[in-house]
């Protein structure tokens, strides 16, 4: 942020597109891209993960096109279900696959949804509110198969574990920073598989989508050739400052290493809770699990404001309870120490 104070105190307004903002936007989009296991060039910078979905719902045709459903998942982020759900309005039918528990969806009724009909499966890679992860790869086969388009949220994911962009051959990613990637706010990111690009056409768009921005030339818009014609406007500047630190420690660590360090205290945090009974509302199964551990207790603010008094920060989700996500910036001490202080609380 003092770099981005620093570059507006010298930066005439003419010069600072050519000098740093137009290539800042790409360096972030790749250093993500990186991180995500995509190529190079397959992720446009966006306003927030919500912005980047509806960039998505916006390429999409329902009216005239046979493919009108998009197959979703109760375990969705709120985001995702309101713009699925608006999508109605423009000739969509949403089919929203159910929970028991709401914990897990389970794998069987996510590709029984899938038909000839579907467009798009839009799916949480890991849910916010269980840590839930699902198999991307019998989804994009199945779905594929059928002729449909898969896009995986995964702001819940990128940073904490391996993703594997390219050879899942998934279709769209959307996500943004403020969680695992260690990054500041309002910077969302919207991955497109590279050979997928140039068929679309989004409606959501804007000057800087144009093969020649600063051509500032009538309509009709003449899409760029690159990812870049799913951006919008002018990027917020701040943010990618804001973002760039966070993303070259995570790739300097590893997410392989992450992984198996939050594996690891995941294990061990689940075995804790479940040896003294107390509810935990994420899979047990570390190959269905995010980086997150859900734990149930019955008043999950208050919790959350005592545990903080005593230095341990965790956030919560109504009707779930204690979202517990260690980080690699953690030691395996302090996890311990976390869970027994919970303990004492409980
Ligand atoms: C899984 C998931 N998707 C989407 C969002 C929303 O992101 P944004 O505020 O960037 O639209 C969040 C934010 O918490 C999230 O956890």
């Amino acid at each position: 942020m003092l770099a981005y104070f620093d570059a507006w105190e010298h930066h005439t307004s003419e010069d600072a597109w050519a000098t740093s903002w137009w290539e800042m936007s790409m360096q972030v989009g790749d250093l993500i891209a990186k991180i995500v296991s995509g190529a190079r060039g397959s992720i446009q910078i966006q306003p927030n993960a919500s912005i980047a979905l509806a960039s998505v719902a916006s390429c999409l045709d329902f009216k005239s096109s046979k493919r009108n459903k998009i197959v979703t998942s109760a375990l969705d982020f709120p985001s995702m279900k309101y713009i699925w759900d608006a999508q109605q309005r423009v000739g969509a039918r949403v089919e929203v696959v159910p929970s028991d528990d709401g914990v897990e969806v389970p794998l069987e009724r996510i590709l029984d949804a899938i038909d000839d009909r579907t467009a798009l499966v839009a799916l949480s890679h890991v849910s916010f509110r269980s840590s839930h992860r699902v198999d991307v790869e019998a989804i994009v086969e199945r779905a594929h198969r059928d002729g449909a388009l898969v896009l995986l949220d995964v702001y819940q994911s990128a940073g904490a574990m391996e993703l594997k962009a390219s050879d899942w051959d998934v279709d769209f990613m959307i996500g943004g920073t403020i969680k695992w990637l260690c990054g500041g706010p309002a910077c969302g990111y919207l991955y497109v598989r590279p050979e997928l690009q140039s068929e679309l056409e989004p409606r959501l768009t804007g000057w800087v989508a144009h093969e020649a921005p600063f051509d500032f030339a009538p309509p009709p818009i003449r899409y760029d050739n690159s990812v870049r014609r799913f951006a919008q406007g002018t990027p917020s500047i701040p943010a990618l400052y804001s973002v760039l630190p966070g993303l070259q420690i995570i790739e300097e660590v590893g997410v392989k290493t992450i992984r198996e360090e939050s594996e690891r205290r995941t294990e061990f945090m689940i075995d804790f809770a479940l040896e003294r009974g107390w509810k935990v509302n994420s899979p047990h199964d570390v190959n269905q699990r995010g980086g997150s551990v859900m734990i149930y207790v019955d008043d999950g603010p208050a919790m959350v404001k005592r545990l903080g008094e005593r230095k341990v920060f965790v956030d919560c989700r109504p009707g779930v309870g204690l979202r517990i996500s260690p980080h690699f910036f953690n030691t395996d001490e302090e996890v311990r120490e976390a869970m027994e202080i919970l303990a004492e609380l409980i």
